[in-house]
């Protein structure tokens, strides 16, 4: 019996696709960076770090004068692909993903220019997905950072709310990012099954389907119920 119930377990699970994060972040002065990082210590994901195609620009000499023009620029013609700033060209297959998390800096109440540029380039591939909107700004609310992700990600499926962390509160990012998970209900945003196989040698990880990581270095899966999870990178079945 427990035999059949195991091969219906992989009929099953050969039809389901699996369910995957992305997470896309720009960083001028490491607050989102270390953020993102942060995240990728409870989450498994994909990531890009978006980089502007000039480099060594000084976008907060000046009073902010280079990261300032850029926004006016975009803010002026929205539409117009010259208004936004070069980045380097990424290589990306949105179609993977079920979720995509902007990890997104705040310039002049806006999303930071070269994140946007990557947005308006493949905003429109990510509609019907679910968007998390993490956004970092020294004191300024993040409602223009939330209207320019939803201007340019013209379909996505806004998870609410969207994770404010003021630059002064980056260090307690940690937890943060765990209450923000549960809010959106992160575990249970995605689900699905790809294959089944255990690969037990050494010490484990194991996350859920969804990606969230429910043990570290560890040397059993005895602690977890049965179910299906991810351990060491597979779908992995776990009897009882
Ligand atoms: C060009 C520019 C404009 C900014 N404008 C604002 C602003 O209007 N309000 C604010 O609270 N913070 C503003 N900031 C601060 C950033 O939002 C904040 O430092 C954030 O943590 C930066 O993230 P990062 O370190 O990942 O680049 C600005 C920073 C830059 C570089």
């Amino acid at each position: 019996m427990k035999q059949l119930l195991f091969a219906l377990a992989i009929m099953f699970t050969t039809v389901v696709t699996q369910a995957k994060t992305l997470i896309v972040y720009y960083s001028y002065t490491n607050n989102v960076e270390r953020i993102v990082n942060e995240l990728l210590t409870q989450i498994e994901a994909d990531v890009i770090e978006v980089e502007p195609a000039e480099k060594g620009l000084d976008y907060a000499a000046n009073n902010y004068a280079v990261g300032s023009s850029q926004i006016a620029a975009i803010r002026e013609n929205p539409s117009d692909a010259s208004s936004y700033p070069a980045i380097d060209p990424v290589s990306v297959d949105i179609s993977q993903y079920s979720t995509i998390i902007i990890g997104a800096p705040l310039w002049w109440s806006n999303m930071a220019a070269p994140l946007q540029t990557f947005l308006f380039q493949h905003g429109k591939e990510m509609a019907g997905k679910n968007i998390g909107l993490i956004v970092s700004s020294a004191s300024s609310g993040i409602s223009g950072v939330e209207s320019d992700a939803k201007r340019l990600i013209p379909n996505g499926k806004f998870l609410s709310p969207s994770l404010w962390i003021r630059s002064s509160q980056t260090s307690n990012a940690k937890s943060l990012l765990q209450d923000w998970l549960q809010t959106i209900d992160y575990s249970n945003l995605t689900s699905g099954i790809e294959s089944i196989g255990q690969d037990n040698n050494g010490s484990i990880t194991v996350y859920s389907l969804s990606g969230v990581k429910l043990l570290a270095d560890a040397e059993s899966t005895a602690t977890i119920p049965a179910g299906l999870y991810i351990i060491n990178g597979k779908k992995t079945f776990v009897t009882r």
